[in-house]
């Protein structure tokens, strides 16, 4: 086994770049589950009498970042469903760090400093309360809300505009205000918000909210104000979308994208660039090109997010939500297809379409794994069957050749050791076959490294169009068997 000179880590400088504190003080340098403490912002900064004092170098902020460096990932980014599963060499990883580092002009000395324990953060977000008005079933709401208090937690309004401050002190290019629970409930957020655009005309203000209140005309406007809004919407089936996103109302969430798009029209500015935010599951990929019509035809975008198995959640407790990687190699391929398809339809109508990490080329991946090495080139049903049923086949049950002593290529299905051939549908009675053995390494007679032995061709029958076969594996030194089909 030949091991790359140079241990590989992910691509991810979210530690170093991004910021988000949930209003219960607890920071995350990302969406992901922690598996660390990263830091309370609560007590590491509201309550400390020194406000030059930063906590944005953690401990567990440092680990996260050595992590990353080193290659010796923490088990929450090896596991990661939040960004692309880049893998590149350490030095390429410190190259492009340090060029990240040096662009947000923070005046770090990136040779000479620790890079575990310096920040430039471009993007940072807080959740002024953790409530919510609704309980999604994949949501840690849908069983904390009314039992753990940490669900009703909520940032003092001093605290509120402090935080602000220092956010914006950081140099940042965005703001989001939303992290979990709803932030357009937050008694303050309007004033607070209202300021800071005020103050900060140009920076960047974003949020992701479910749209699901009545807002006044003044918070309208405000939301029009806002350079980005994210409405996560999950599906168009209005039966669906109150299955999952419980106590949510389908058409008090379109009747508000169409107000903050009429005062948009009013004001002549320019509004936010809104998107549609979907969570890919079982239960949704079905609704995502009605999603993306309705919202394409208004000029706005989808954004596909990925869909984290949280234990806390109903419909994990419940087994109600299904990840689409756990999904049939046939609705993988139609699920494949129908972003494919979304995705031209969202360049043809000059919008947009997100897919978070790298669904799109997982699912992708899923969808074309192959291990056949050959495509059928004629009309030998067994062949063709096989592909039907197996499509790429498997590891140890997959369309092979194998060369014998004279060079001759014999085509048939590889059947590893332990595996059996089961297809079905077939218009034959009986079918010539022959096994070809493969032998273990060590003992080569021809040019393509394998000992091969050849059978003798044999008759096998085919009962109602079922064709089950286990070869033999008369003795220890073979290493697979191909069965010939003819
Ligand atoms: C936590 S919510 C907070 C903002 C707001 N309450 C809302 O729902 O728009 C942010 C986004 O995370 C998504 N989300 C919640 N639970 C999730 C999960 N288990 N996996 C993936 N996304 C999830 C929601 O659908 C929502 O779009
Ligand atoms: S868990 Fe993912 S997003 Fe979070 S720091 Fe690790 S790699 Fe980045
Ligand atoms: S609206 Fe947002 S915060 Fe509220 S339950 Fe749903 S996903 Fe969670």
């Amino acid at each position: 086994m030949s091991y790359p000179e140079e241990k590989l880590t992910r691509f991810c400088i979210l530690p170093w770049g991004f910021m988000q504190v949930h209003a219960g003080g607890m920071m995350q340098c990302c969406a992901v589950s922690p598996d660390i403490e990263q830091g309370d912002f609560l007590i590491d900064y509201c309550q400390k009498e020194d406000k030059n004092e930063e906590p944005f170098d953690s401990i567990g902020l440092q680990m996260m970042r050595k992590g990353l460096m080193t290659g010796n990932l923490r088990p929450m980014c090896r596991n990661c469903f939040f960004v692309a599963d880049e893998r590149i060499t350490t030095t390429e990883f410190e190259k492009r760090l340090k060029a990240y580092l040096c662009s947000r002009n923070r005046g770090i000395d990136v040779d000479n400093e620790d890079l575990s324990k310096v920040h430039a953060y471009y993007w940072m977000a807080i959740s002024f309360t953790n409530r919510c008005n609704l309980s999604c079933i994949y949501c840690v709401q849908s069983t904390q809300k009314n039992t753990n208090p940490y669900y009703k937690m909520e940032f003092p309004y001093e605290y509120a505009r402090m935080t602000l401050e220092l956010f914006a002190k950081q140099g940042i290019d965005k703001l989001s205000t939303c992290v979990e629970g709803e932030a357009t409930l937050y008694p303050y957020w309007y004033e607070l918000i209202s300021e800071f655009r005020r103050n900060y005309p140009d920076l960047y203000l974003a949020m992701t909210t479910n749209l699901n209140r009545k807002f006044s005309d003044d918070e309208i406007t405000l939301l029009a104000k806002y350079n980005e809004l994210d409405v996560s919407i999950d599906s168009m089936n209005q039966g669906i979308y109150a299955e999952l996103r419980r106590n949510g109302k389908l058409e008090l969430l379109l009747e508000n994208v169409e107000k903050i798009q009429a005062k948009v029209k009013e004001l002549g500015i320019k509004g936010p660039s809104i998107s549609f935010h979907t969570v890919l599951s079982d239960r949704t990929w079905q609704s995502l090109e009605d999603i993306c019509e309705y919202a394409f035809s208004r000029g706005i975008g989808v954004f596909v997010g990925n869909y984290e198995k949280r234990s806390n959640t109903l419909a994990e407790k419940e087994g109600l939500v299904r990840p689409i990687s756990e999904l049939s190699y046939d609705v993988q391929t139609q699920v494949f297809d129908i972003m494919q398809k979304v995705k031209r339809k969202a360049e043809e109508s000059n919008t947009f379409i997100t897919f978070q990490g790298d669904i799109l080329s997982k699912v992708k991946k899923n969808v074309e794994v192959n291990y056949n090495e050959f495509e059928p080139y004629d009309d030998r049903e067994i062949i063709n069957r096989f592909i039907e049923q197996y499509h790429g086949g498997k590891v140890g049950l997959h369309l092979a050749y194998a060369y014998d002593d004279d060079n001759i290529s014999h085509e048939g299905i590889l059947i590893a050791k332990g595996e059996k051939l089961l297809l079905k549908n077939l218009d034959l009675e009986n079918a010539v076959v022959r096994e070809i053995e493969i032998y273990k390494d060590g003992k080569v007679s021809n040019r393509y490294g394998q000992k091969v032995k050849v059978g003798y061709r044999k008759s096998i029958s085919i009962k109602d169009g079922v064709l089950e076969y286990t070869p033999s594996y008369g003795n220890e030194s073979i290493q697979s068997i191909v069965l010939e089909i003819f």
